[in-house]
């Protein structure tokens, strides 16, 4: 017997040196860790119950019958996260590069399965050449494979995709189809061709960096959710945003004690918004001060700025903030932030995460470029997230809630359950000055009777109680109260019921 235990004990460690301690040099030398190494970090100590640890891959072609690695380049199974569940798996570009074989992704699907029959989060760690070159079409099928499972999962259990090396190819849409996407600067990249692929097609050079780099996919492509300094700081943020999540569809998003249950009025937000309604403020201030401990993970925040997202809690449960931020192109609803509130909204809706919609808008954006880019269909998206979403919704307007964007922007027509205002809110079809000049056309060449009139409408118009009065508006309450009547609000929608019409599924504008 103790023969037997040896041998377990040396093929055990003959697995976890995956490629070979030059090659793990090698990975610590471009600055990353190993798969394993990230494991380690990202799960609590000593919770890795690893499986297939002696799954080899079946290539006999180019020689590989004699370069089977047991692990063959993925190293799975499932752990915890701050005590709660969570299945990984964690991609070893020592072994062929982390290229994904036909037994790799085996690996992947089968933690993938397992995840879904318990209901766990999955979180996949990619750094890899992607399909195994000697496999040829057995490698498409696996990655195939894995992509029908990241569908088959989506809205199920949140699926995290972490980049740390590269993700190329046809391979990059598995993470595109999870829920978010972490990267890792100046060592992760994600393109669909490469550098040399398109330097042949559109004859244009750049680097890999340029191209598919962490910078990228945060500012240009909005494709990855955020960019972090190194592997450590990627994981230990991924474990802290891992705790506002919910383990899957049929739970509720997990709790957390806070100190702050005594609501105290925030005086500071009383002077928040500026007296001249066309100066900017920042809403993140709002935002910051009204969850607990201030604790704010924002999502894409290098992205269609004017737009903010992410997570916060209030007395403890988590909650969804969507909020136009005045700073950005004055809080214009373009393409971009359409689609990324969107897809955030939907993301809450999936997971019973409560959202709320902090309003501060003056339209769509107007313009060619968004019309020939196709604001109608993409700014339908938020109209649509936020419509069929049946998660508590509570809508506070601050300031500019104007035209479609205050219809879109989870109004009380878009089954708002708490729709409150500031005082300062102007809720209206237009701004003042636009309106007039409109419905006072003939005054036009008079600025004096063009101003007065622009007071007139601005008085009458350019307020909350218009809405108030009609029910729009739940209740117009002091700045100050805000935490307070959010929480409230909250509290009161804990046990909200409502169902959709049964369909096979709608057909969002996509
Ligand atoms: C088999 C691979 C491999 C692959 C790398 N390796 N990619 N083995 N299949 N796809 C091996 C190398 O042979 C090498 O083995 C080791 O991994 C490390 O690779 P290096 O090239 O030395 O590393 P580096 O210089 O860091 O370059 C990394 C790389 C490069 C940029 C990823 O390896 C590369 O370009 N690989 C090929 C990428 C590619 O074309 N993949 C197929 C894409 S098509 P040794 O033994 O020397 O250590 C695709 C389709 C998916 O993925 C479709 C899904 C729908």
């Amino acid at each position: 017997m103790q023969d037997i235990i040896e041998q377990l004990e040396q093929k055990r460690a003959l697995a976890k040196l995956g490629g070979g301690l030059k090659r793990i040099e090698a990975q610590h030398q471009k600055g990353k860790l190993t798969a394993r190494e990230r494991i380690e970090i990202l799960l609590d100590d000593d919770s890795f119950e690893e499986w297939d640890i002696f799954v080899e891959h079946r290539c006999t072609d180019f020689g590989m019958e004699d370069k089977a690695i047991p692990g063959d380049g993925v190293v799975t199974g499932y752990g915890t996260i701050n005590g709660r569940l969570v299945f990984v798996y964690s991609q070893d570009f020592t072994v062929f590069g982390g290229s994904l074989s036909e037994a790799h992704a085996e690996k992947i699907c089968k933690v993938v399965d397992q995840a879904m029959k318990v209901g766990a989060p999955v979180i996949g760690i990619s750094d890899s050449g992607g399909a195994r070159i000697q496999e040829g079409v057995a490698s498409l099928g696996g990655y195939a494979e894995v992509f029908q499972r990241n569908v088959m999962a989506s809205g199920v259990i949140p699926q995290l995709s972490l980049i740390m090396g590269p993700c190329a190819g046809g391979a990059v849409y598995s993470p595109a189809i999870t829920d978010f996407i972490f990267m890792v600067e100046d060592s992760s990249y994600m393109f669909v061709t490469g550098p040399d692929v398109v330097k042949t097609v559109t004859h244009e050079e750049v680097t890999a960096e340029d191209l598919g780099g962490a910078a990228t996919h945060t500012q240009k492509s909005g494709v990855a959710d955020m960019a972090f300094e190194n592997d450590v700081q990627a994981l230990l943020m991924t474990r802290r945003f891992f705790n506002f999540l919910p383990s899957s569809n049929r739970e509720g998003a997990p709790f957390r004690e806070t100190a702050e249950t005594q609501d105290l009025p925030e005086m500071s937000l009383d002077t928040l918004i500026p007296s001249n309604p066309n100066q900017p403020y920042d809403m993140k201030e709002l935002i910051t001060k009204i969850v607990d401990e201030g604790d704010f993970f924002e999502l894409k925040p290098d992205y269609a700025k004017n737009i903010i997202v992410g997570f916060g809690r209030m007395k403890g449960s988590t909650v969804g903030f969507v909020a136009n931020q005045p700073m950005v192109l004055a809080g214009c609803l373009d393409i971009n932030a359409s689609i990324k509130g969107a897809r955030f909204v939907r993301f809450c809706d999936a997971f019973n995460i409560p959202v709320v919609t902090l309003i501060d808008v003056p339209g769509f954006m107007p313009g060619t470029s968004q019309e020939y880019g196709g604001i109608i269909t993409h700014g339908a998206k938020l109209l649509y997230a936020y419509a069929e979403c049946t998660v508590p919704k509570v809508t506070l307007i601050t300031r500019k809630a104007y035209g479609g964007a205050y219809d879109v922007m989870a109004s009380k027509h878009l089954r708002g359950d708490v729709n409150l205002a500031w005082p300062s809110a102007e809720i209206a079809v237009m701004g003042p000055k636009g309106a007039v000049e409109i419905i006072f056309r003939e005054d036009a060449k008079d600025p004096e009777k063009l101003e007065e009139r622009t007071e007139e409408y601005r008085s009458k118009f350019a307020t909350p109680f218009v809405a108030g009065r009609r029910g729009y508006i739940d209740d117009v309450i002091f700045p100050h109260n805000t935490r307070k009547r959010l929480c409230r609000s909250l509290a009161m929608l804990q046990n909200k019921d409502l169902e959709n019409p049964w369909k096979k599924h709608g057909n969002i504008p996509l």
